[in-house]
């Protein structure tokens, strides 16, 4: 038994591997978009740079292109070359870096190509923060969001010569949210779930018993896609 509150209706075109993550998984990208905008000053110049680590991520290729779709221009980070090939190829458009190039810090000031840069996303945690914080300009902000790679480590004197905010948010925020903008959020899970159904792949499914192989792969190098676990009907 499920409460009815808790359930969301889908339409047959949605597949349920889809299904099982579009809105855990597009959640956390509308909840950044929103802390991204929320932490730029008035009056907003345009073009809006916006600079995201573990791009690769599922999270991280929903967090582009709902950038993309709000017209913000995304940069991306992945850790190598081989990482980044792929997300060319499976989410073509925005700049893409790998941060083991020892450059990436100045590809990245090239891309921006004079602009300034007031919003970082961070989903690595640890030294990740002061390299964002390097490129970030007067009064930006870092929102970080993971810690993939560690949650110690960050110089905290990165961000004070540059008077830079970090700011931390958490889907959990997402629950005590009015029941319309919710609804705004399952509308946007749909759509992006219609009309992009390739930023929802899937890396394998596992049987419920089989959690323990599901959870090694979670952690595998090379994993790309979310890792499912399914139940018999
Ligand atoms: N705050 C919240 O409420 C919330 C909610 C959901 C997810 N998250 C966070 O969102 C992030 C992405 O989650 P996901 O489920 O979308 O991940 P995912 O699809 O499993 O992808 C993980 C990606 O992160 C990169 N990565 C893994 N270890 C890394 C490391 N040590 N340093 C840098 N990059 C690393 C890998 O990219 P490359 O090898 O290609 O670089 C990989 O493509 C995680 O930090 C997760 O905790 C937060």
């Amino acid at each position: 038994m499920v409460p009815y509150n808790s359930l969301v209706p889908v339409t047959d075109e949605i597949s349920d591997q889809i299904a099982a993550q579009m809105l855990i998984n597009t959640i956390t990208p509308s909840v950044l978009i929103k802390a991204g905008h929320n932490s730029l000053k008035p009056p907003i110049t345009l073009p809006v740079y916006i600079l995201q680590n573990a791009a690769a991520s599922g999270v991280g290729r929903l967090l582009t292109q709902l950038a993309l779709d709000r017209g913000a221009r995304p940069i991306r980070l992945v850790r190598s070359n081989q990482s980044a090939e792929w997300l060319r190829a499976v989410l073509p458009g925005p700049p893409v870096f790998a941060t083991n190039d020892s450059r990436w810090k100045e590809q990245v000031r090239e891309a921006l190509g004079g602009y300034k840069l007031h919003v970082a996303l961070d989903a690595v945690g640890g030294k990740a923060i002061d390299g964002l914080a390097e490129l970030l300009d007067e009064d930006g902000t870092i929102i970080n969001f993971g810690s993939l790679e560690s949650n110690t480590g960050t110089n905290i004197y990165s961000l004070a010569p540059k008077n830079l905010a970090l700011k931390s948010v958490s889907i959990l925020t997402w629950f005590r949210l009015p029941m319309d903008e919710k609804r705004k959020d399952y509308e946007l899970a749909l759509e992006l779930a219609t009309k992009h159904p390739g930023l929802f792949e899937v890396a394998h499914e596992y049987e419920l018993g089989d959690f323990r192989s599901a959870i090694q792969h979670v952690a595998r190098p090379g994993k790309t896609g979310i890792v499912l676990l399914t139940s018999p009907a």
